[in-house]
């Protein structure tokens, strides 16, 4: 049994656990003292060797992306600023791990970017927040006020002649801003859309300056690993996934919740610690990465929760938002749901995802109240093979997915609803019933 790792989450229960006070009580600033006596290189080697993945839901190495910011003068002979921007626009149905981080240990993130600030040699970086999530825009900027007073932002931090501004910034609760160009976009005061990649941020990211666009999950594990080491941190989780990380539960979980555990764990394990599904009852299937990861069923909970475990098994790991549905609910209903969710949210750049989500949303409304016919179910295969891979930005793809796989595990389940001449699950709208 793989038992759960608290790291980050060790003092969550502390009722001042977001004040510096409590931070330093449990060692807060304790790794920036350490990181600035180290060259910034040494510093990224250190991330680097940890083999520390992006918590975001891509998985891609901090390390790596951190050391792909251009140093010394560019081809034309200049100098540009670099940017750290923390994404932290956290909007993946599902996905509850970084607003309570955020609103539990402000300082870990702060430290974490004072850290990864004087790795890439930024001067300034943004915390990029969701603007309706009034709660934790307060308590950053409480909590960056405290910061400068302490003197770990701003002038000279700790003496060692390292400046740095930290910037919040509230959005304006787009999903699409946690998309990182549209979110730069959005952070240059215009309306938030992908760019074309590359030139990925690295190299011309925040007013086409080399920026590193990190998770809030992903910077706020960075004082831990140059605290303890790379050794310590590599001890948990597998060889290409190593470490810790913050599984969210959701859904029909006696105690959902977010679980800080090795990468690798299993959903059966997690479940352990969450008390099961709900008291006589079981799975019937489930995200491993938010709404827009290929869903799972109950053959999948011994599958490693890690990237590569995940991805073998057909899907992705993602945000690691686990949300749980068990026998009763209505799959072809959740699919509409978050199918609707990704017609509103869709920015409207490309063809195949501005006009894809709103048919698919048509003919899912058709089929989820038993209007439709089979050749529908043809349709939205079609549709959603259309959007997949063809879209301008990973949003396409995410709307795509759950139709996909939920064709695949529950096409009966579909073609009950044109039996039944609506949900078989509503014994108010189905004719089955009568
Ligand atoms: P991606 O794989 O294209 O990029 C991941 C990161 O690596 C980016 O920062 C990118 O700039 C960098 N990168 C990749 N190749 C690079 C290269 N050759 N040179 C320099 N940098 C490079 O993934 P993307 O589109 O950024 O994110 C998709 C993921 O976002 C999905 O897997 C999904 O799980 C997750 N997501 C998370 C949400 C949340 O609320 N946290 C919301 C929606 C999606
Ligand atoms: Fe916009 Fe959707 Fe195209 Fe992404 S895939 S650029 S969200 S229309």
């Amino acid at each position: 049994m793989t038992t759960l790792t608290p790291v980050l989450t060790r003092y969550w229960d502390d009722p001042q656990s977001w004040t510096i006070d409590t931070y330093r009580r449990h060692d807060g600033y304790q790794a920036l003292r350490k990181a600035l006596r180290m060259e910034p290189d040494q510093v990224i080697q250190t991330v680097k060797d940890a083999g520390l993945r992006g918590r975001g839901g891509a998985g891609f190495p901090t390390g790596m992306k951190w050391s792909f910011i251009p140093q010394g003068p560019g081809p034309d002979g200049t100098v540009k600023p670099h940017y750290l921007v923390v994404n932290a626009d956290e909007s993946e149905p599902g996905t509850c791990k970084d607003i309570p981080l955020m609103l539990a240990t402000p300082h870990a993130l702060i430290e974490g970017v004072i850290i990864a600030a004087y790795a890439i040699r930024a001067a300034t970086a943004f915390i990029y927040v969701r603007g309706e999530v009034v709660p934790v825009l307060r308590r950053l900027q409480a909590a960056v006020a405290q910061a400068y007073e302490a003197g770990y932002l701003g002038r000279d931090i700790l003496g060692s002649g390292f400046d740095l501004e930290l910037i919040v910034h509230a959005g304006a609760g787009a999903y699409i801003c946690g998309e990182e160009t549209a979110l730069l976009d959005s952070l240059e005061g215009r309306r938030g859309q992908p760019r074309l990649r590359p030139p990925f941020p690295a190299v011309a990211g925040l007013y086409a300056c080399p920026t590193v666009v990190n998770n809030v999950e992903s910077i706020a594990s960075v004082p831990p690993i140059i605290l303890n080491g790379t050794g310590w941190f590599r001890s948990m989780g597998s060889e290409k996934s190593p470490g810790f990380t913050l599984y969210s539960l959701s859904g029909h979980v006696a105690r959902p919740g977010q679980y800080e555990a090795p990468l690798g764990i299993t959903l059966r394990e997690l479940l352990g610690y969450a008390g099961g599904v709900r008291a006589g009852h079981r799975v019937k299937f489930w995200t491993p990465g938010g709404s827009s990861t290929p869903l799972f069923t109950e053959e999948h909970l011994d599958v490693p929760l890690d990237y590569e475990g995940v991805m073998g098994a057909g899907s992705m790991l993602g945000t690691k938002a686990l949300q749980i549905f068990d026998e009763t609910t209505c799959v072809v209903r959740a699919v509409l749901r978050w199918t609707e969710f990704y017609a509103h949210e869709s920015c409207g750049k490309c063809t195949p995802c501005r006009e894809g989500t709103y048919w698919l949303v048509q003919l899912l409304r058709r089929v989820e109240e038993g209007r439709g016919t089979e050749s529908d179910l043809d349709k939205l295969l079609d549709i959603s093979d259309s959007i997949n891979g063809k879209s301008f930005c990973a949003l396409g793809d995410g709307a795509a997915s759950p139709i996909l796989s939920s064709l695949k595990h529950f096409r009966e389940e579909y073609i009950d609803h044109l039996r039944s001449g609506g949900c078989p699950f509503d014994p108010a709208r189905s004719t089955a019933w009568a």
